[in-house]
């Protein structure tokens, strides 16, 4: 069954769309190929490099199966004018999907009136569009993970790590001394990881003490310059760091790194992501641990869905919520664990 399936596969690549109808009467307006546009906010994003990467080797498992594939992506350098050229571009150049970072995620309005007017569905993903937007047209969707239960998971982790190191508490004053690096101000994953780590870790009877915050926006390098400033503040008073990504906890460590704090004055950190860099922090015990956003999942979800779109089949089979949003959950990632994650990332390369 399967055999003859591939060949009706092969005469359809190469005879084109007429025999596409003939052979596949139930579905006459099935595209014979995908040709994918991703455009995102920036490239210096990390966790967004590894997710396109891993997107890219997705399609091409798709490929050569019944449909020819191709996938070209733009860097929109955080201009949502630049991001809204580059969807029209793609789709002049004959894209007939579009996976869409946003630069802006409550600005989306340009870009679902070109899918509109184009026929070309949207496929949002990583930065959620507010749920309004997404009721403007049924050729949008959005592929993520839920922020809230990140959150979650990382007051869980930062809980467990106090509960069984008394040390933690440096000052024995019974109260966890902490400071939050938030990404982007306005992002889901910012405001909503925070709250839920913050409100975790009260309701497990940890007390804290909040000394400052630090808008880092997902980036390293800020992240070092907020916490050099930090530690300058409040010397060893720090006892725990929660980032809302990995790039950032890495950019406090790399700041305790260039400061004289020793070694046993050390905050605890915590990340979210699961990047390569991430999970080798936890695997050297650098970082205490991390919040998997599974990229390998979402990936497959947003090749699966656009897929499905353009062969006009398969769409049942996904499971979606509200039919628009599908959701990957987060893992918990520690040293006890961190290997499996390792070695998942092996297995992709
Ligand atoms: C988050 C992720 C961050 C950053 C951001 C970009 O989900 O944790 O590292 O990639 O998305 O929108
Ligand atoms: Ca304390």
């Amino acid at each position: 069954m399967k055999a003859k399936k591939r060949i009706a596969a092969g005469i359809v690549l190469c005879i084109g769309m007429q025999l596409l109808s003939a052979c596949e009467k139930k579905q006459p307006d099935a595209a014979s190929k995908l040709h994918v546009g991703v455009t995102y906010y920036d490239k210096s994003d990390t966790f967004l490099n590894e997710l396109i990467l891993c997107f890219g080797e997705k399609l091409e498992e798709m490929d050569h199966k019944k449909i020819e594939v191709s996938m070209t992506v733009r860097d929109a350098a955080y201009s949502q004018r630049t991001q809204d050229d580059q969807v029209k571009e793609l789709m002049d150049a004959g894209c007939n999907i579009l996976c869409v970072n946003l630069v802006d995620r409550a600005d989306p309005s340009e870009i679902i009136d070109l899918g509109r007017e184009n026929h070309v569905p949207i496929i949002f993903f990583n930065r959620e569009p507010v749920a309004e937007d997404m009721l403007q047209w049924d050729g949008l969707y959005y592929v993520g993970a839920l922020s809230e239960q990140s959150g979650v998971l990382q007051g869980q982790l930062a809980a467990d790590a106090i509960q069984k190191n008394s040390h933690i508490d440096r000052n024995q004053d019974g109260k966890i001394q902490y400071v939050v690096l938030e990404g982007e101000p306005g992002h889901q994953d910012t405001i909503i990881r925070t709250e839920n780590a913050v409100n975790t870790l009260k309701s497990k009877g940890i007390e804290l003490e909040k000394l400052t915050y630090g808008i880092a926006n997902w980036n390293r390098a800020q992240a070092q310059n907020r916490m050099t400033q930090m530690i300058r503040q409040y010397q060893n008073k720090i006892e725990l760091v929660l980032a809302n990504n990995d790039d950032m906890a890495l950019g406090a460590i790399d700041a305790y790194k260039k400061s004289n704090v020793t070694e046993s004055a050390l905050p605890v950190f915590l990340g979210v992501d699961g990047t390569d860099i991430g999970l080798k922090a936890v695997a050297d015990g650098k970082m205490y641990a991390t919040v998997y956003n599974d990229k390998e999942g979402q990936a497959a979800a947003m090749a699966k869905l656009a897929f499905a779109l353009i062969m006009k089949k398969g769409m049942k089979e996904i499971e979606f919520k509200n039919e628009k949003y599908i959701y990957l959950p987060y893992e918990k990632v520690t040293a006890d664990n961190v290997d499996e994650f390792l070695k998942a990332g092996i297995k992709l390369q």
